[in-house]
């Protein structure tokens, strides 16, 4: 384990068990229809368990990518995403969009994706996220398909940082209180 891990939340085998498990939902949700899966990786954190999740899946899928900040101090109060980097697509009025998330928090990053792309015409738009974090809402907003709901601790580890630091731990632990309040 990691020096600055102060215990194992989500282990690999864990993390191995519930990407199986999204992903055999995932299939039986897409893999029926005339759907067009677009797997939609939020940059970084996600980058690890999107890699993951497209390996198990058997539905014929694509890949993209969108990078989203908060927008500055004024998140809080009026929910503003700052689109770092966009998706642009011809074809995104056939795309069945599934957004891929590592965490959700306040919820505010995937309610803001989700009208944002509902907005730009995709044909459906869902979520996935790895973690959840319901203590830490701040507006209302579930998941299509959720990994493990975790307690309100600073996790890092399999894409989530601390300063960008952590993202390659094969697990998601949960950092020394000392690390982040020096
Ligand atoms: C994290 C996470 C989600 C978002 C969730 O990203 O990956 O995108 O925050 O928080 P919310 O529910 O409160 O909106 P972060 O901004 O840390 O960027 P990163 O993925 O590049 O680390």
């Amino acid at each position: 384990m990691h020096k600055d891990v102060e215990r194992i939340l989500v282990s690999e085998q864990e993390i191995e068990e519930i990407v199986g498990r999204m992903a055999r939902q995932i299939d039986a949700d897409y893999g029926k229809e005339d759907k067009k899966l677009l797997l939609l990786c939020i940059l970084k954190g996600s980058v690890v368990f999107m890699g993951d999740l497209m390996k198990h899946l058997k539905t014929p899928l694509e890949i993209d990518f969108m990078r989203v900040s908060s927008y500055g101090a004024d998140t809080k109060t009026t929910g503003n995403i700052n689109i770092i980097l966009d998706l642009v697509r011809k074809d995104i009025k056939q795309c069945d969009i599934l957004i891929v998330e590592d965490i959700i928090d306040s919820g505010r990053t995937l309610s803001y994706l989700k009208r944002y792309l509902e907005f730009k015409g995709a044909k459906s738009v869902k979520t996935c996220t790895l973690l959840d974090k319901p203590e830490r809402r701040e507006v209302k907003f579930d998941a299509d398909y959720v990994g493990a709901v975790i307690p309100d601790e600073f996790v890092v580890g399999y894409g989530l940082d601390y300063d960008e630091k952590y993202r390659a731990l094969p697990y998601v632990g949960v950092l020394k209180r000392d690390v982040y309040s020096k």
